[in-house]
Protein backbone atom coordinates (compact mmCIF):
# COMPACT_ATOMS: atom_id res chain seq x y z
CA UNK A 1 0.00 0.00 0.00
CA UNK A 2 1.36 3.53 -0.85
CA UNK A 3 1.96 6.00 1.75
CA UNK A 4 -0.21 9.20 2.20
CA UNK A 5 2.10 12.00 1.24
CA UNK A 6 1.74 15.23 3.31
CA UNK A 7 2.87 18.47 3.11
CA UNK A 8 3.50 20.31 6.89
CA UNK A 9 2.74 24.34 6.76
CA UNK A 10 4.02 25.65 9.94
CA UNK A 11 6.60 23.31 9.99
CA UNK A 12 8.99 24.94 12.53
CA UNK A 13 6.44 25.69 15.25
CA UNK A 14 5.71 23.53 17.77
CA UNK A 15 2.75 21.53 16.71
CA UNK A 16 4.71 21.27 13.18
CA UNK A 17 7.75 20.15 14.48
CA UNK A 18 6.16 16.97 16.42
CA UNK A 19 4.07 16.72 13.57
CA UNK A 20 6.66 16.27 11.27
CA UNK A 21 8.31 13.46 13.82
CA UNK A 22 5.12 12.23 14.26
CA UNK A 23 4.60 11.45 10.42
CA UNK A 24 8.06 10.43 10.26
CA UNK A 25 7.12 7.70 12.59
CA UNK A 26 4.28 6.28 11.46
CA UNK A 27 4.73 3.52 8.53
CA UNK A 28 1.61 4.43 6.42
CA UNK A 29 2.66 8.36 6.39
CA UNK A 30 5.37 10.11 4.29
CA UNK A 31 6.32 13.77 4.86
CA UNK A 32 6.95 15.17 1.65
CA UNK A 33 7.63 18.82 2.44
CA UNK A 34 8.36 21.07 5.30
CA UNK A 35 6.33 24.69 5.12
CA UNK A 36 6.60 27.82 7.18
CA UNK A 37 6.85 31.95 6.81
CA UNK A 38 8.51 31.79 2.77
CA UNK A 39 7.62 29.17 1.43
CA UNK A 40 5.14 29.20 -1.40
CA UNK A 41 2.69 26.69 -0.32
CA UNK A 42 1.14 26.78 -4.32
CA UNK A 43 4.34 25.98 -5.38
CA UNK A 44 5.06 23.48 -3.13
CA UNK A 45 1.71 22.02 -3.54
CA UNK A 46 2.10 21.92 -7.47
CA UNK A 47 5.83 20.05 -7.49
CA UNK A 48 5.36 17.72 -4.42
CA UNK A 49 1.63 16.38 -5.40
CA UNK A 50 0.94 15.59 -1.87
CA UNK A 51 -2.54 13.87 -1.33
CA UNK A 52 -2.72 15.64 2.53
CA UNK A 53 -1.78 19.48 3.69
CA UNK A 54 -1.34 19.55 7.28
CA UNK A 55 -1.86 23.36 8.74
CA UNK A 56 -0.68 23.96 12.02
CA UNK A 57 -0.01 27.80 10.99
CA UNK A 58 -1.74 30.96 12.74
CA UNK A 59 -5.15 32.24 13.24
CA UNK A 60 -4.55 35.30 10.81
CA UNK A 61 -3.60 33.05 8.25
CA UNK A 62 -5.51 30.17 8.39
CA UNK A 63 -8.59 30.67 6.42
CA UNK A 64 -6.50 31.79 3.60
CA UNK A 65 -3.86 28.72 3.85
CA UNK A 66 -6.88 26.45 3.57
CA UNK A 67 -8.81 27.84 0.53
CA UNK A 68 -5.39 27.56 -1.40
CA UNK A 69 -5.10 24.09 -0.30
CA UNK A 70 -8.71 23.02 -1.29
CA UNK A 71 -8.36 25.17 -4.94
CA UNK A 72 -6.02 23.00 -5.41
CA UNK A 73 -7.84 20.18 -5.36
CA UNK A 74 -5.79 18.95 -2.10
CA UNK A 75 -7.48 17.45 1.09
CA UNK A 76 -6.99 19.80 4.13
CA UNK A 77 -6.57 18.85 7.97
CA UNK A 78 -6.17 22.04 9.93
CA UNK A 79 -5.30 22.06 13.27
CA UNK A 80 -5.14 25.99 13.56
CA UNK A 81 -7.65 27.60 15.69
CA UNK A 82 -9.50 30.72 14.79
CA UNK A 83 -11.99 29.99 12.46
CA UNK A 84 -15.27 31.35 12.80
CA UNK A 85 -18.46 29.79 11.86
CA UNK A 86 -18.91 32.09 9.26
CA UNK A 87 -15.34 30.93 7.54
CA UNK A 88 -16.37 27.23 8.45
CA UNK A 89 -18.85 27.11 5.95
CA UNK A 90 -17.54 28.52 3.39
CA UNK A 91 -14.85 26.46 3.46
CA UNK A 92 -17.25 23.33 3.50
CA UNK A 93 -18.83 25.13 0.10
CA UNK A 94 -15.52 25.82 -1.48
CA UNK A 95 -14.34 22.30 -1.04
CA UNK A 96 -17.57 20.70 -2.30
CA UNK A 97 -17.12 22.77 -5.21
CA UNK A 98 -13.78 21.51 -5.43
CA UNK A 99 -14.98 17.88 -5.14
CA UNK A 100 -12.51 17.72 -1.90
CA UNK A 101 -12.36 17.72 1.87
CA UNK A 102 -11.03 19.30 5.00
CA UNK A 103 -11.06 18.33 8.43
CA UNK A 104 -10.94 21.22 10.88
CA UNK A 105 -10.30 19.53 14.58
CA UNK A 106 -9.38 22.05 16.78
CA UNK A 107 -8.03 19.30 19.30
CA UNK A 108 -6.53 15.94 18.55
CA UNK A 109 -5.66 14.44 21.80
CA UNK A 110 -8.74 11.78 22.71
CA UNK A 111 -8.93 12.66 26.33
CA UNK A 112 -10.22 16.30 24.95
CA UNK A 113 -12.83 15.17 22.62
CA UNK A 114 -13.94 12.95 25.60
CA UNK A 115 -14.54 16.03 27.94
CA UNK A 116 -16.14 17.61 25.15
CA UNK A 117 -18.64 14.85 24.59
CA UNK A 118 -18.90 13.93 28.44
CA UNK A 119 -19.88 17.33 28.85
CA UNK A 120 -22.53 17.27 25.88
CA UNK A 121 -23.98 14.54 27.54
CA UNK A 122 -23.83 16.08 30.69
CA UNK A 123 -25.75 19.25 29.99
CA UNK A 124 -29.07 17.24 29.28
CA UNK A 125 -28.91 17.26 33.34
CA UNK A 126 -26.85 19.86 34.41
CA UNK A 127 -27.99 23.08 33.17
CA UNK A 128 -25.78 26.03 34.24
CA UNK A 129 -22.34 25.67 32.62
CA UNK A 130 -18.88 27.65 32.50
CA UNK A 131 -15.50 26.65 31.00
CA UNK A 132 -12.05 27.98 32.24
CA UNK A 133 -9.24 27.14 29.69
CA UNK A 134 -5.51 27.13 30.52
CA UNK A 135 -2.64 27.88 27.65
CA UNK A 136 0.54 28.89 27.37
CA UNK A 137 1.05 33.30 27.37
CA UNK A 138 2.14 32.49 23.21
CA UNK A 139 -1.18 31.15 22.22
CA UNK A 140 -1.86 33.77 19.53
CA UNK A 141 -5.73 33.59 20.31
CA UNK A 142 -8.49 34.00 23.28
CA UNK A 143 -10.63 31.96 23.82
CA UNK A 144 -9.46 28.26 22.81
CA UNK A 145 -10.75 26.42 19.76
CA UNK A 146 -11.29 23.86 22.66
CA UNK A 147 -13.63 25.69 24.54
CA UNK A 148 -15.32 27.19 21.32
CA UNK A 149 -16.09 23.65 20.11
CA UNK A 150 -16.58 22.24 23.63
CA UNK A 151 -19.97 25.34 24.04
CA UNK A 152 -20.99 23.96 20.12
CA UNK A 153 -21.46 20.29 21.24
CA UNK A 154 -23.25 21.86 24.25
CA UNK A 155 -25.10 23.86 22.30
CA UNK A 156 -26.51 21.31 19.78
CA UNK A 157 -27.35 19.22 22.82
CA UNK A 158 -29.01 21.76 25.31
CA UNK A 159 -29.27 24.98 23.96
CA UNK A 160 -30.66 26.64 26.51
CA UNK A 161 -27.79 26.32 28.99
CA UNK A 162 -27.25 29.16 31.76
CA UNK A 163 -31.13 30.15 31.49
CA UNK A 164 -30.70 31.03 34.93
CA UNK A 165 -28.82 34.28 33.96
CA UNK A 166 -31.75 35.53 32.65
CA UNK A 167 -32.42 39.34 32.42
CA UNK A 168 -30.19 39.57 35.84
CA UNK A 169 -26.49 40.86 34.67
CA UNK A 170 -24.25 41.68 37.52
CA UNK A 171 -22.24 44.82 37.58
CA UNK A 172 -18.89 44.00 36.80
CA UNK A 173 -16.54 46.09 38.58
CA UNK A 174 -13.67 45.04 36.08
CA UNK A 175 -14.96 44.55 32.76
CA UNK A 176 -14.50 41.32 31.54
CA UNK A 177 -14.00 39.65 34.96
CA UNK A 178 -17.01 36.81 34.42
CA UNK A 179 -15.55 35.94 30.73
CA UNK A 180 -16.30 36.24 27.40
CA UNK A 181 -20.19 34.76 26.34
CA UNK A 182 -19.89 32.46 23.11
CA UNK A 183 -23.58 30.73 23.21
CA UNK A 184 -24.59 32.03 26.56
CA UNK A 185 -21.52 29.77 28.21
CA UNK A 186 -18.76 31.87 29.75
CA UNK A 187 -15.12 31.28 28.74
CA UNK A 188 -12.48 32.57 30.99
CA UNK A 189 -8.91 32.35 29.25
CA UNK A 190 -5.78 31.78 31.32
CA UNK A 191 -2.31 32.48 30.16
CA UNK A 192 0.23 31.17 31.70
CA UNK A 193 3.66 29.79 31.33
CA UNK A 194 3.81 26.13 32.45
CA UNK A 195 0.18 25.05 30.24
CA UNK A 196 0.16 23.58 26.81
CA UNK A 197 -3.28 23.10 26.57
CA UNK A 198 -6.02 22.22 30.05
CA UNK A 199 -9.54 22.74 30.26
CA UNK A 200 -11.86 22.65 33.13
CA UNK A 201 -15.91 22.46 32.28
CA UNK A 202 -17.56 23.48 35.20
CA UNK A 203 -21.77 22.15 35.20
CA UNK A 204 -24.41 22.75 38.09
CA UNK A 205 -27.77 22.55 39.41
CA UNK A 206 -29.12 23.21 42.76
CA UNK A 207 -26.74 21.76 45.35
CA UNK A 208 -24.71 19.83 43.31
CA UNK A 209 -21.51 20.59 40.85
CA UNK A 210 -19.60 18.74 37.92
CA UNK A 211 -15.86 19.63 36.74
CA UNK A 212 -14.92 17.52 33.77
CA UNK A 213 -10.91 18.46 33.26
CA UNK A 214 -8.63 17.33 30.71
CA UNK A 215 -5.24 18.38 30.07
CA UNK A 216 -2.30 17.76 27.54
CA UNK A 217 1.33 17.98 29.18
CA UNK A 218 2.91 17.18 26.09
CA UNK A 219 2.33 17.55 22.69
CA UNK A 220 2.54 14.14 21.84
CA UNK A 221 -1.24 13.76 23.26
CA UNK A 222 -1.77 15.70 20.11
CA UNK A 223 -0.42 13.06 17.54
CA UNK A 224 -2.02 9.98 17.09
CA UNK A 225 -4.71 11.81 16.35
CA UNK A 226 -3.31 14.12 13.75
CA UNK A 227 -2.05 10.82 12.46
CA UNK A 228 -5.73 9.23 12.54
CA UNK A 229 -6.80 13.01 10.78
CA UNK A 230 -4.41 12.46 7.66
CA UNK A 231 -5.58 8.77 7.05
CA UNK A 232 -8.99 9.48 7.25
CA UNK A 233 -8.89 12.58 5.48
CA UNK A 234 -8.37 11.05 2.20
CA UNK A 235 -12.07 9.99 2.09
CA UNK A 236 -13.28 13.08 3.36
CA UNK A 237 -15.64 15.62 0.97
CA UNK A 238 -16.77 18.55 2.36
CA UNK A 239 -16.18 20.15 5.58
CA UNK A 240 -16.11 17.51 9.05
CA UNK A 241 -15.17 19.89 11.97
CA UNK A 242 -14.19 17.64 15.05
CA UNK A 243 -11.99 14.51 15.34
CA UNK A 244 -14.76 13.04 17.39
CA UNK A 245 -16.80 12.95 13.86
CA UNK A 246 -13.83 10.44 12.18
CA UNK A 247 -13.29 8.19 15.41
N1 LIG B 1 -5.75 21.21 17.07
C1 LIG B 1 -4.95 20.95 18.10
O1 LIG B 1 -5.00 19.86 18.73
C2 LIG B 1 -3.95 22.00 18.52
C3 LIG B 1 -3.03 21.74 19.52
C4 LIG B 1 -2.10 22.73 19.84
C5 LIG B 1 -2.09 23.93 19.14
N2 LIG B 1 -3.05 24.16 18.19
C6 LIG B 1 -3.09 25.39 17.39
O2 LIG B 1 -2.18 25.23 16.31
C7 LIG B 1 -1.68 26.51 15.90
C8 LIG B 1 -0.16 26.51 15.92
O3 LIG B 1 0.29 26.30 17.25
P1 LIG B 1 1.86 26.21 17.58
O4 LIG B 1 1.93 26.10 19.07
O5 LIG B 1 2.54 25.20 16.76
O6 LIG B 1 2.33 27.68 17.14
P2 LIG B 1 3.83 28.16 16.76
O7 LIG B 1 3.80 29.63 16.84
O8 LIG B 1 4.82 27.39 17.57
O9 LIG B 1 4.00 27.69 15.24
C9 LIG B 1 3.34 28.28 14.16
C10 LIG B 1 4.24 28.16 12.94
O10 LIG B 1 3.50 28.63 11.81
C11 LIG B 1 4.39 29.43 11.03
N3 LIG B 1 3.59 30.32 10.19
C12 LIG B 1 2.96 31.47 10.53
N4 LIG B 1 2.35 32.01 9.46
C13 LIG B 1 2.59 31.17 8.41
C14 LIG B 1 2.22 31.16 7.04
N5 LIG B 1 1.49 32.16 6.50
N6 LIG B 1 2.62 30.12 6.28
C15 LIG B 1 3.37 29.12 6.77
N7 LIG B 1 3.77 29.07 8.07
C16 LIG B 1 3.37 30.08 8.88
C17 LIG B 1 5.26 30.15 12.05
O11 LIG B 1 6.45 30.66 11.47
C18 LIG B 1 5.51 29.03 13.04
O12 LIG B 1 6.65 28.26 12.68
C19 LIG B 1 -2.33 27.51 16.87
O13 LIG B 1 -3.51 28.03 16.30
C20 LIG B 1 -2.67 26.65 18.08
O14 LIG B 1 -3.73 27.17 18.86
C21 LIG B 1 -3.96 23.21 17.87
Amino acid sequence: MSKVKVIVNGAKGNMGKASVQAIENDGELECVSQCDVGSNLMDEIASKSPDVILDFTHPNVVFSNTKTIIESGKRAVVGTTGLTEVQLKELDELSRANNTGVLVCPNFAIGAVLMMQFAAQASKYLHEVEIIEYHHPYKADAPSGTAIKTVDMIHDVSPNVNEHFGDFKQTELIEGSKGGYYKNVPIHSVRLDSYIASQEVLMGSPGQRLTIRHDSMDRMSFMPGVCLAIKKSVDVTGLVYGLEKIL
